[in-house]
This record gives structure tokens, sequence and C-alpha cells, in this order.
């Protein structure tokens, strides 16, 4: 059961939408929902706003979080175009089971995200570029700072009206001290720990002139497992090969739509182990051809160099594979193509 308390009064026409930078504006509505005494209660959407919760509550002592990024689209008739939400709701779940926390409903997750569009739905613009990024999330909100899994969650979902992620050239350098993710850790879960602890990392790559560190694995960092919030990719001699999925790798919705839609052009994808040597070879041999990002934020990002040690590999610009996987991405996401993977689900009012 949902309330609904809507804002009455909507901020959308102080916004610069030719202005937005990622992640800082956010739509009228919001949907909240508690877990307490063993179930979820019922869901309320209600104007955006601050929330109240106690100093003592554990997600802010032991970081017991978990969200997701997903997106929604508009077409040029004005409908709402979610993307891929179920695989979002499961991932969702799995996150939350490995972070002990409850798991949400089918019926809190799609209907109250229903709602919440059709309440928010001119926040998501038809025009080309734009989308609404959608951010579910699960936190410990007990009041209490015992070292154990709270008994008390809150769920919510925001808006964010977006863009681009990145706008300049994406330079990489590969990580070689820190880890983003163990074995046996929380790297395939999208717990909020995992990016608060890439941040030290990556600022010190950033003081260097870099956009993102690539992450290598914990034992060795001999092997590539992501970058930055990304997947990564690189095209050898014409293959698309991505580093297969482990528990330290997050399993990307935008990595396997890409995989779906590389293969079904007729080129020959790779999921499995890639070294950085690996990666050095095929560049000093002339068949490193490109190096690109998949993620819900960043969509289909082309890298333009990646470092490693005092070696700065610099990728061509033009003719991109990348670019291709990315308008077709695209043009489904926005309906402008025949979705045969029924991968779209149009909001229905
Ligand atoms: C996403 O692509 O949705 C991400 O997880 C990136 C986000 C941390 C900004």
């Amino acid at each position: 059961m949902i309330t609904i308390n809507p804002s009455l009064k909507s901020r959308i026409h102080s916004i610069d939408f030719n202005n937005l930078p990622f992640g800082q504006v956010f739509s009228d509505n919001m949907l909240v929902c508690s877990y307490k005494d063993g179930k979820w209660g019922s869901t309320e959407i209600k104007e955006y706003g601050n929330i109240s919760i106690s100093p003592a509550a554990q997600v802010l002592h032991y970081g017991q979080a978990v969200f997701e990024g997903m997106k929604a689209f508009k077409d040029s008739d004005e409908n709402i175009l979610f993307f891929r939400r179920d695989e979002n709701f499961k991932r969702l779940n799995q996150s939350a089971k490995r972070m002990a926390i409850p798991e949400i409903s089918k019926e809190t997750f799609f209907n109250g995200l229903d709602q919440l569009l059709k309440l928010d739905e001119k926040w998501c613009k038809s025009e080309n570029g734009f989308s609404i990024y959608i951010r579910p999330f699960l936190f410990a909100s007990q009041s209490c700072i015992k070292a154990s899994s709270s008994e008390e969650y809150t769920f919510m979902i925001i808006l964010s009206p977006t863009k681009e992620y990145y706008t300049d050239p994406i330079n990489l350098v590969i990580e070689q001290e820190y880890s983003r993710a163990a074995s046996g850790g929380v790297g395939f879960a999208k717990a909020a720990g995992n990016y608060g602890a890439s941040f030290f990392p990556t600022n010190l790559a950033k003081k260097k002139g870099f956009t993102q560190v690539i992450w290598t694995d914990s034992n060795t960092h001999e092997y590539i497992e992501e970058s930055g919030t990304m997947n990564i990719w690189f095209v050898i001699d014409n293959i698309l090969v991505t580093p297969a999925l482990s528990d330290s790798i997050l399993g990307g919705i935008t990595r396997d739509s890409i995989i779906k839609i590389a293969k079904d052009l007729g080129y020959q994808v790779q999921e499995r182990e890639v070294s950085v040597n690996e990666i050095l070879e095929a560049h000093k041999s002339g068949m490193l051809d490109e190096s690109f990002g998949t993620g819900t934020a960043v969509s289909v990002l082309p890298i333009s160099s990646i470092t490693y040690k005092d070696i700065k590999i610099n990728f061509q610009n033009s003719n991109l594979i990348s670019s291709k996987l990315k308008d077709k991405l695209l043009s489904i996401q926005k309906g402008l193509l025949k979705d045969n993977y029924g991968w779209i689900d149009c909001l229905n009012y």
C-alpha cells in the first residue's frame, strides 16, 4: 500500500536543464519505506527533502547500506521507458542479502517506482542526451551502536535528472597499491562502502591529473578488474574483451547489455582474465585499438588514455566500436529502435 502526499509546488521551473551537474539536482518527490519489528511497513511518497535519523543510526557507524543506479528515458511521444529495471531490482536484493539487509518486495519497488515517476515525469526530458537517474537505496536506521546488523532499515528512492556523467576526456591510471575489493568481500555488491573506500586512492590519482583509476586484483595487482565506477573493456585485434565477473567485480547491467548488443552486431566478445601485461603487450604490437567503460551513469564511455608506471597508451577517438555500441544502446533506451531483448517497460498511466 502506498500513501501519496505529493509536493504541492514544483521546483522544476527553477532548474537549468542545460546545466545539470551529475547527481546534484533532485525531483519534487521521493519514496520512503521503513522496516521495523521484522517487516517492511507501508510506503510513502512525499515531497523531496531532508530526513531525520538518529546520530546512533547504524549506517553512520558501520556503513550497512546498499544502493542501485538505474535510468529511465522519455521517447518522442513523452512515454517514460524504464531500462532493465527488473535487473536492478534483482541486484539490489542480492546486495542487500550480502550486507544482511532485509530484501525489498517487488510490489514496493515496482509500484513505488511507477507512482513516483508518474508524479515527477516532467523531470525526465525527451530531448536527446537526457534521462532520469533513479537512485534506490537501503540503509540501517536503528539507533544502536552495537556492532551487529540493524533491526531497523529505511528504503528510499530519489530521482535526479541527468545528462553526461563526464564531460572531459577520460585518462586512467592502473592502480598498483590500493584495491577496490578482495576475494570473499563485497565487491560484487553495490555496497556503499565500496565507493567510500575508493575515494582516497582516486583522489591521489586525480592529484596526478588522472580521471579515475583502473582497479586491479588485490593479491597481485596483475589483473584488471574495473575502472572507477565502471566495468572496463578493451578492443584487442577487433575482439571485445572484458574481465570475467567474480566476487570482486560488480555485474554491470550496462556491461551485460553491451555484451548482447556487441554479439548481435557480429563482434566477438570475450569475458575472461585480462592482465596488465596483456594490455601492454597488445599495445606494443599495435593490436590494442580501444578501451571503454560501461555503467548506468556513464553509459558507454571511450577512454582517452591509460597510464602504467611511465608508459602512457593514447587511444584514437574516431571510428570507435564503442560509439556504435553506445548508439545502439541509446536508441533502444530511447525507444528509437525496436527492443528485441525485452529490456524496456513503459510506464502505464
Ligand atoms: C552507476 O553507474 O549507476 C554507478 O553506480 C555510478 C554511481 C556511483 C554514480
